[in-house]
């Protein structure tokens, strides 16, 4: 019966082990947001983003890295797809910083709209000079 219970609890012991080693190699392989602003020049005047206020505000990564699949690399950046012309079924550049509800001021309009703390939607609120 002794031996049983040292088994037993021996059993827990390595059970144990095993988890926290993979619940460390999912969080290590995690891709984190960057934590700098990140800045996009443009004609207009440049924009800042800053990944932080926007997950603390609930949005999730998916949201805006909509092409996102493969969660053990980082996202593709959005120009490597969105260019200053429309490029196939891509729409262009404009477009995805400016319309639909997971653009940049699609969805500070939507979510003012819903009466919810939202993102600058005039021009000057992002395009700094
Ligand atoms: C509100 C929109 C938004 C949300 C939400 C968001 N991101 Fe981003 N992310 C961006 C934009 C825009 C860029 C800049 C892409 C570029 O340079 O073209 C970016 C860039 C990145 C990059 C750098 C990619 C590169 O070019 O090297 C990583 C990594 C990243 N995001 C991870 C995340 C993760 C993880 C989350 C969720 C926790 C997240 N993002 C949530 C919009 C967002
Ligand atoms: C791998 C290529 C790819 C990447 C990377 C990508 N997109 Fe897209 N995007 C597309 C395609 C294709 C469409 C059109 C089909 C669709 O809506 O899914 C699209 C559509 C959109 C639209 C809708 C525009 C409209 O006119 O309705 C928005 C907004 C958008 N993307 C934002 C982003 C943002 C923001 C990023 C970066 C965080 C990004 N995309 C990264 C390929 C990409
Ligand atoms: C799906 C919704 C969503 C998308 C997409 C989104 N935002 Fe926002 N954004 C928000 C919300 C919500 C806030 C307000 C957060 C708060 O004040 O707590 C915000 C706040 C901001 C602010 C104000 C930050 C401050 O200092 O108060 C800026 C600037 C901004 N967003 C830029 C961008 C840019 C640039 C993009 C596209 C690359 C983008 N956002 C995409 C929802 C979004
Ligand atoms: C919520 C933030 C936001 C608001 C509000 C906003 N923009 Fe933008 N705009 C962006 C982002 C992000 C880009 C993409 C920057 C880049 O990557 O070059 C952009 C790009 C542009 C470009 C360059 C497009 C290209 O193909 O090079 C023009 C022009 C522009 N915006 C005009 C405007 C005008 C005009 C308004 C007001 C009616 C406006 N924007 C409001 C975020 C915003």
């Amino acid at each position: 019966m002794k031996k049983l219970k040292k088994f037993f609890y021996g059993f827990l012991a390595v059970m144990f082990a095993v988890s926290m080693v993979a619940v460390t190699m999912v969080y290590a392989g995690a891709v984190k947001a960057p934590t700098k602003p990140l800045t996009f020049q443009n004609k207009k005047g440049p924009v800042t983003f800053e990944h932080s206020i926007h997950t603390k505000a609930g949005v999730k990564c998916e949201k805006c890295h909509h092409m996102w699949k493969d969660k053990t690399k980082a996202p593709k950046g959005c120009k490597e797809c969105h260019k200053a012309k429309k490029t196939g079924d891509v729409p262009r550049l404009y477009s995805m910083a400016h319309k639909s509800d997971h653009s940049c001021k699609g969805c500070h309009k939507a979510f003012k709209k819903a009466g919810k703390k939202a993102g600058p939607t005039k021009c000057s609120g992002c395009h700094k000079k």
